[in-house]
């Protein structure tokens, strides 16, 4: 038995790429988990993974990639504080429905009971549903005991507020706090995981769609977008707003949040789970004005553009040719916005701004390495590029680099604080 059968095993059961994880990643778990059983052969790891729901949780248990930290990508917990803030003094105690899928070891669904809790909700309207494939992930949620590594970034104040210092840089989550998330084991792709149609005013699906291949990102879309309640908001990690906006969701203007409004009135029908989900919009694009746009974004990354330090150069100022590819790109047509980049490329020579929205646009299309790339070329030439900085940070966090992506958020940081 070959690596690839465990591979295709994954991917069915799970949802796995294995080429996202990166390479000998699930060869390295295999060996592990044939080790701890004193498994020799391959082949008989292979019937016993067959044979044993356990031990398909355990080779589960050993590819997941739980990776979180509190207020991770903060701008999308201020969007949504922001969005529903007027909610709050509406008459009537209706509840603020929110759902975490994948909330890993907490640290997601924890920080928005926690940003809610701080802009004024009670406890009692919160009521966050969190779900994840992994019993492990989900135990530590449970236990909500945090040592440094979820506590990343300058800002920590909320840590006195919501924990109590154990010692030994461990930190223990309030009971405030963990009452208003419920956890649960599930399987996005699993059969029979089907949130309430509707019911959700926010989907949190961040960091796990860019482990799937096409098609099962296409199904988790769907199975999530089919839970949130007309006007809810969608939000992804800031790696995946390109397939949302290639799924036809129209990008729009809360810089860095990654969120998409759900504009329907109706909810969408359950998907037949027998047939393979193909989104219309992955087969070739219909022209941008065509494509069916059921949710307008209420932001993406693409849209987090920091204004110019300096005033753009006399030639450029004339070429609305950028522009325009920004609008492009905002509307999906990312080969389009592609071509008019490198024409301004040409006619203007190598300028950071041209090269970030090149960046952000290879970045939008999935092309991740090409897209460091051109955010690399753009800090070459202006160092303290702010938007090419903020933006490679998030990209080098999406690839798990946290210490090449905190060295990025750092040089912006001191370059805010020249230039206040
Ligand atoms: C990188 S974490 C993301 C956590 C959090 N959303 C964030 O952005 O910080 C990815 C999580 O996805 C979970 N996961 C992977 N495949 C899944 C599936 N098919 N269904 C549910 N959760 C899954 C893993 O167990 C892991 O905890």
């Amino acid at each position: 038995m070959d690596a690839a059968a465990f591979k295709r095993w994954l991917k069915a059961t799970m949802g796995l790429d294995a080429e996202a994880v990166g390479p000998g990643v699930v060869e390295r778990a295999i060996a592990g988990r044939m080790r701890a059983l004193g498994v020799a052969e391959a082949d008989a790891y292979w019937r016993r993974l067959q044979a044993q729901p356990l031990e398909q949780q355990e080779l589960i248990e050993a590819v997941v990639v739980p990776e979180t930290w509190f207020f991770r990508g903060v701008e999308a917990f201020d969007a949504l504080a922001l969005a529903f803030a007027s909610r709050l003094s509406e008459p009537g105690n209706a509840p603020l429905r929110l759902l975490s899928l994948p909330c890993s070891t907490g640290e997601e669904p924890y920080t928005l009971a926690m940003a809610l809790l701080d802009a004024g909700w009670p406890p009692q309207r919160l009521r966050i549903d969190a779900y994840d494939i992994s019993e492990r992930a989900l135990a530590k949620a449970g236990h909500a005991v945090y040592g440094a590594n979820s506590f990343r970034g300058g800002d920590l104040r909320y840590r006195d507020r919501h924990f109590r210092a154990l010692g030994h840089g461990r930190w223990q989550l309030s009971d405030a706090v963990r009452g208003c998330v419920r956890l649960h084991r599930a399987n996005v792709l699993a059969i029979d995981f089907l949130p309430e149609a509707a019911s959700f005013d926010a989907v949190f699906c961040r960091n796990l769609l860019i482990y799937f291949d096409q098609d099962t990102q296409v199904r988790a879309v769907g199975v999530l977008a089919r839970a949130l309640a007309a006007g809810g908001l969608l939000f992804v990690g800031a790696a995946e707003t390109g397939l949302l906006l290639s799924l036809g969701y129209a990008s729009a203007q809360i810089p860095m949040a990654a969120a998409f409004r759900n504009q329907r009135s109706a909810p969408v029908p359950a998907p037949a789970p027998q047939q393979p989900w193909r989104a219309p919009a992955l087969a070739p694009l219909p022209a941008a004005a065509a494509r069916p746009r059921p949710f307008a974004a209420v932001a993406t990354a693409l849209a987090a553009r920091p204004a110019p330090a300096s005033p753009p150069a006399p030639a450029q100022a004339a070429d609305d040719s950028l522009p325009q590819a920004r609008r492009l790109a905002d509307n999906g047509d990312f080969a389009q916005a592609e071509r008019l980049c490198q024409a301004h490329l040409r006619a203007h020579g190598p300028n950071a701004e041209a090269l970030c929205l090149l960046g952000v646009i290879y970045g939008a299309d999935g092309a991740d390495a090409r897209a460091e790339d051109a955010f690399r070329k753009a800090l070459y030439l202006q160092p303290d590029h702010a938007e090419s900085l903020m933006h490679l940070a998030l990209l080098l966090d999406a690839k798990g680099d946290a210490a090449g992506a905190r060295l990025m958020r750092q040089r912006a940081a001191r370059h805010r604080d020249r230039n206040p």
